[in-house]
């Protein structure tokens, strides 16, 4: 009796707790942050992620994976933009980001005209946010109100880096966790997931899924195969599409790829494999605005885990390097 109430009253304060520190945090983000201090800043970055965009559409891609490889280490703090120096490891490479992320010359594009607009105003983790939102909607997908407020970290974690960022190898159960451990849903997962439905990855990340694994479309494996030799270390930088059919636009086509059994990553393939998650990969392959809505919610969940606020942290005055 003493050990059920001991644990249940245990299990209330815990669940009280983790929402206190769960609207504390998400309460002092604020989408009118810089209304005041900085009302140009939207547009300035607006426009250089489309002239980013026009240039290169993959960048679209690529910037909107950096604000979920900043999120997902200790929290929205801009930590995957600093720079490793003499004295300092930072994330960028760690297993999951190294010769992977890009995208950071275009950030310090972007904060030097914010920098130019409104000095030491703006962090460069809200860049980062509101460039993966304007970067969506560059490549025709859904628009969301970003939430701002966050301040940039003044270290980084090379070891947080490699462990926390999903490996494609993982499983089903494991991508769930992997989400779970960041305060985000099963729900958010399939939908985040959906971001893959722009961009390219490497060969070395998907070599064993085109040749070993049986949920594949054959016609898909054997097409793959004529771009990602078998051999391990052979062409591992090799480019493929993640979303074989439109992989510069913004569409639900990355779900019908799902269920064709043309997913590109062992993890993405997972989504759709007989488990649990296999009924909002199928909705989702027929109902676009669906997957647009849930994705701009789960964007706004993954932008709030753990922000800098208040006075913690710093507004980076250039993204690569502590001020
Ligand atoms: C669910 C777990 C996830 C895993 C295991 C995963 C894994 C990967 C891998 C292995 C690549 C290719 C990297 C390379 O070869 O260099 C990649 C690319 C990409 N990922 Fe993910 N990812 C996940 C979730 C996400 C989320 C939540 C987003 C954003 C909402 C995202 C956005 C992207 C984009 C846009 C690219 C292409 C980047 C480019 O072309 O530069 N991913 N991901
Ligand atoms: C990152 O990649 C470079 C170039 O391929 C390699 O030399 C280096 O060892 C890698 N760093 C880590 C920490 O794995
Ligand atoms: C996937 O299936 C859909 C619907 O059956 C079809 O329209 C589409 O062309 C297929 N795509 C691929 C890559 O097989």
């Amino acid at each position: 009796m003493a050990f059920v109430y001991h644990n249940s009253r245990r299990s209330v304060l815990s669940l009280i707790g983790a929402f206190m520190a769960a609207s504390m945090a998400a309460a002092q983000l604020s989408s009118t942050f810089y209304d005041s201090s900085c009302p140009g800043v939207l547009s300035t970055i607006q426009t250089a992620v489309q002239s980013a965009v026009n240039q290169e559409a993959r960048m679209g891609a690529s910037l909107l994976r950096l604000h979920f490889h900043d999120c997902f280490v200790n929290g929205c703090d801009g930590s995957v933009l600093l720079d490793d120096t003499a004295s300092f490891m930072g994330e960028k490479t760690a297993p999951p980001n190294n010769n992977s992320i890009r995208g950071f010359d275009v950030v310090d594009a972007i904060k030097s005209q914010v920098e130019a607009l409104c000095p030491q105003v703006v962090s460069c983790a809200d860049v980062l946010a509101v460039a993966a939102r304007d970067a969506v909607v560059a490549l025709g997908g859904p628009s969301w109100t970003v939430l701002l407020g966050r301040r940039d970290a003044t270290t980084a974690s090379f070891n947080t880096a490699s462990s926390d960022l999903p490996s494609p190898l993982l499983d089903l159960s494991a991508l769930i966790t992997a989400f779970s451990n960041k305060g985000l849903s099963t729900t958010d997962l399939v939908a985040l997931s959906g971001g893959h439905t722009i961009g390219q990855a490497r060969c070395v990340t998907f070599r064993n899924r085109i040749y070993n694994e049986n949920n594949i479309s054959p016609s898909f494996a054997t097409s793959t195969q004529g771009n990602c030799p078998s051999t391990a270390g052979d062409g591992d930088d090799i480019l493929s599409p993640l979303d074989v059919q439109s992989p510069t636009a913004f569409d639900n086509f990355y779900f019908q790829g799902l269920v064709n059994q043309t997913g590109l990553l062992h993890s993405d393939q997972q989504l759709f494999n007989g488990g649990s998650t296999d009924s909002q990969v199928s909705t989702y392959s027929t109902d676009m605005a669906g997957f647009f809505n849930d994705f701009a919610a789960a964007m706004v969940n993954m932008g709030n885990i753990s922000p800098l606020t208040g006075s913690d942290g710093e507004i980076r005055i250039n993204c690569r390097t502590t001020n």
